[in-house]
C-alpha cells in the first residue's frame, strides 16, 4: 500500500509501540488520528509528529474501554479526514499478578481495554470498509499467546489476548470475502512503559528487550504486501528470550 495520503487511526498512540508506529506512518505520508486517554501526552506526541513530518495529525482523547469514546473517535476521523483506510488497534494495559492477588478492578479493566476495545472499534469501522471493498486492520496481540499453557501470573492478560487472537483469526476469513485485511502482531517483550517494571532486572541484560522499531517493522510489512495477499499473523520474538521462561517472573517484575 502506498501510504501517502491514506487515513489511519492508531489507538494507544501517545507512547510506546503506538507512538513509534505513528511516527513511521507519518514519515511515509499517512494522515493520522491518534487516540489515547491522557490529553497532555497525546498533544505532545501530535506536536512532535507534525513538526517532524508535516502530515495531518489529529489527537482525539479516547478511552477505548468506553463505547461512546470509540464512537466519537470514528465520527471525528470521518468528519476531519473522510474514509478510514487503516485501523491500528494497539491500546493496551498490563497487570501481572498471581491470580489470587490480582485486583478485581484490573480484571474488568483488562477485558474492556484489551479485548472489547479492539472488537468494538473494528465493528464501528468495518461497514464503510466493506462498502468500499478495501481496508486494513492491524492488531497488537501478544507473543504470550504462543505459550500453552499461557504464562503464570499473566493469565488474565494473556487469556484475553488468546481470545482476541482467536476472534481475529476467524474475522480474517470472514472479511477476506470483502477484500479487507486483518493482521495480528504477536510481539515478545518490548522496551516500553508497559514493561518499565523490568528496568532493574534487565539493566544488565538489555538484549532481552526488543525495541518498538522491531514491531513497527512488522506493521510496515503487513501494509506492504501485494493487494491479493495478507499476513494473518506476524510474531516477532527476542532471540534472547528463553523458550521455557518467556515472561519475567512476578517477584522480579514487582521489584523496583
Ligand atoms: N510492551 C510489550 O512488551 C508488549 C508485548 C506484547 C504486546 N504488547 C501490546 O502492545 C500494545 C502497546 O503496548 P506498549 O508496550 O506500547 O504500551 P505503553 O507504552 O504502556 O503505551 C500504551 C498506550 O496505550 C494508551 N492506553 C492505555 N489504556 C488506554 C485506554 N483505555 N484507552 C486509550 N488508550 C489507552 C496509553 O496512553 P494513556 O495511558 O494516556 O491512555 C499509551 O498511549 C498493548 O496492546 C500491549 O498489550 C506489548
Amino acid at each position: 500500500m502506498d501510504l501517502k495520503g491514506k487515513n489511519v487511526i492508531i489507538t494507544g498512540a501517545s507512547k510506546g509501540i503506538g507512538k513509534a508506529v505513528a511516527m513511521r506512518l507519518a514519515e511515509n505520508g499517512a494522515n493520522l488520528v491518534l487516540a489515547a486517554r491522557t490529553q497532555s501526552t497525546l498533544d505532545e506526541t501530535v506536536k512532535q509528529i507534525k513538526d517532524k513530518t508535516g502530515v495531518k495529525v489529529i489527537g482525539v482523547a479516547t478511552d477505548v474501554s468506553k463505547l461512546e469514546d470509540l464512537k466519537n473517535l470514528v465520527d471525528i476521523t470521518t468528519k476531519e479526514l473522510g474514509n478510514i483506510d487503516v485501523l491500528i488497534n494497539n491500546a493496551g494495559v498490563s497487570s501481572q499478578y498471581p491470580f489470587e492477588k490480582q485486583p478485581l478492578e484490573d480484571i474488568e479493566r483488562l477485558a474492556h481495554t484489551n479485548y472489547l476495545g479492539y472488537v468494538r472499534l473494528i465493528r464501528l469501522v468495518i461497514n464503510p470498509m466493506i462498502e468500499r471493498k478495501q481496508g486494513s486492520i492491524i492488531n497488537m496481540v501478544s507473543g504470550s499467546t504462543l505459550c500453552d499453557p499461557i504464562p503464570k501470573t499473566f493469565v488474565t492478560y494473556s487469556s484475553l489476548k488468546v481470545g482476541l487472537r482467536a476472534f481475529l483469526k476467524g474475522l480474517f476469513w470472514e472479511l477476506r470475502d470483502h477484500n479487507i485485511k486483518i493482521t495480528s502482531i504477536l510481539p515478545g517483550v518490548v522496551d516500553t512503559g508497559l514493561t518499565d517494571k523490568l528496568d532493574n532486572i534487565t539493566k544488565d541484560q538489555k538484549d532481552r528487550l526488543m525495541s518498538p522499531d522491531a514491531v513497527v517493522d512488522m506493521v510496515m510489512f503487513a501494509l506492504s504486501t501485494p493487494n491479493n495477499t495478507c499476513p494473518l499473523e506476524l510474531a516477532v520474538i527476542n532471540q534472547q528470550t528463553p523458550w521455557t521462561k518467556p515472561i519475567i517472573d512476578y517477584k522480579q517484575a514487582q521489584a523496583r
